[in-house]
């Protein structure tokens, strides 16, 4: 019998659903035991969100902080897994709040270390350097990354910002307006995401993982922009002057951070809308010239290799 369980945080459930798909094959197994374990918070975020609080948890989720967990005495993490499906979700270009507070948790490095992870991410489409992020914890502490499968919003760049922000401050899931697309992963994809199940089982039945990103990666479960990478990695650089900043500003003023707080959602509107566009027509430029490189980047983020510092 192989033990597995799937680590999962979902304000909106999305997450579960993709989870719940992507084991279909793993739960009708006999040979297969399958938990499900939900990252509990000591105060969950309300969801869905008002803006206050959507930009308020920018600065702490991008440094990477943690806040309190609740459950984490759950027996469930308490056992030896052959497996662990670790399913994410990415706020600020970082892993979310909730999951680097586990993933930087004593029980986080007890139940992972030296067991073989696959990495699920449900995301709008910003999730490579999040999942640098995620390696690089995990890597602290010798847990194995064998697998990772990333869903995103298949709709252009800026309908899925109109969309999303629509998503999370309603919390329903249906067409803006009744004439954008739906928000989020859409259903046909969380329900494609079975054909992943095949590829797990046969490494987990094999005991042998060395091949499975590879054949994942024949299946589609990862597909990078080259572009994305670039805005990516730049945002990243600016974030960590902007989380710094809002942090130095506003610590002993809470007026003081949400001043600033403002104006960075400001500049995040302007970034968006104006910037990242002009970023777009410079990128279209020097692509020929950077070829060589973007095939060299899209190999790496597609696999679960680890950068060397
Ligand atoms: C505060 C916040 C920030 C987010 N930032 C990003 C981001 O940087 N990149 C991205 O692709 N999605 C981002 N998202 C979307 C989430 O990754 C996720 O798709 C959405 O919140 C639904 O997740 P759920 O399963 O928790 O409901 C953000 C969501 C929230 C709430």
């Amino acid at each position: 019998m192989k033990k597995v369980l799937v680590i999962y945080y979902s304000q909106s459930g999305q997450l579960l659903d993709i989870a719940k798909s992507i084991t279909q094959d793993l739960e009708r197994d006999n040979e297969i035991a399958l938990d499900f374990y939900k990252i509990k918070l000591k105060k969950e975020f309300d969801f869905p969100w008002n803006r206050k609080d959507f930009f308020n948890v920018f600065p702490e989720t991008f440094l990477q902080k943690t806040i309190a967990l609740n459950d984490v005495d759950n027996p469930i993490l308490q056992k030896k897994y052959d497996l662990i499906i670790f399913a994410y979700q990415v706020w600020y270009l970082t892993p979310s709040l909730p999951i680097t507070s586990f993933l930087k948790s004593n029980i986080a490095k007890k139940v992972m270390n030296n067991t073989p992870i696959i990495t699920v991410i449900g995301c709008r489409n910003m999730w490579i350097m999040a999942q640098e992020k995620v390696k690089k914890m995990l890597s602290n502490y010798g847990a194995n990354l064998v697998g990772n499968i990333a869903l995103v919003d298949k709709n252009i760049n800026h309908i899925s910002v109109i969309t999303i922000v629509q998503w999370l401050f309603t919390g329903v899931k249906k067409r803006y307006l009744g004439i954008f697309p739906k928000p989020g992963v859409s259903n046909q994809d969380i329900k494609e995401s079975k054909r992943f199940g095949k590829p797990i089982l046969n490494a987990l039945k094999k005991g042998d993982f060395s091949s499975l990103q590879s054949k994942l990666i024949e299946k589609k479960a990862v597909k990078i922009k080259p572009f994305l990478i670039t805005v990516d990695s730049r945002a990243n650089v600016l974030f960590k002057k902007w989380a710094n900043l809002i942090i130095k500003k506003g610590a002993k003023n809470n007026s003081k951070r949400q001043f600033w707080i403002k104006i960075f959602n400001f500049y995040l509107i302007i970034a968006i809308w104006i910037i990242s566009p002009i970023v777009f027509v410079v990128y279209l430029l020097t692509y020929p010239f950077l070829f060589k490189r973007i095939k060299k980047d899209v190999k790496y983020y597609s696999s679960v290799k680890i950068k060397k510092a």
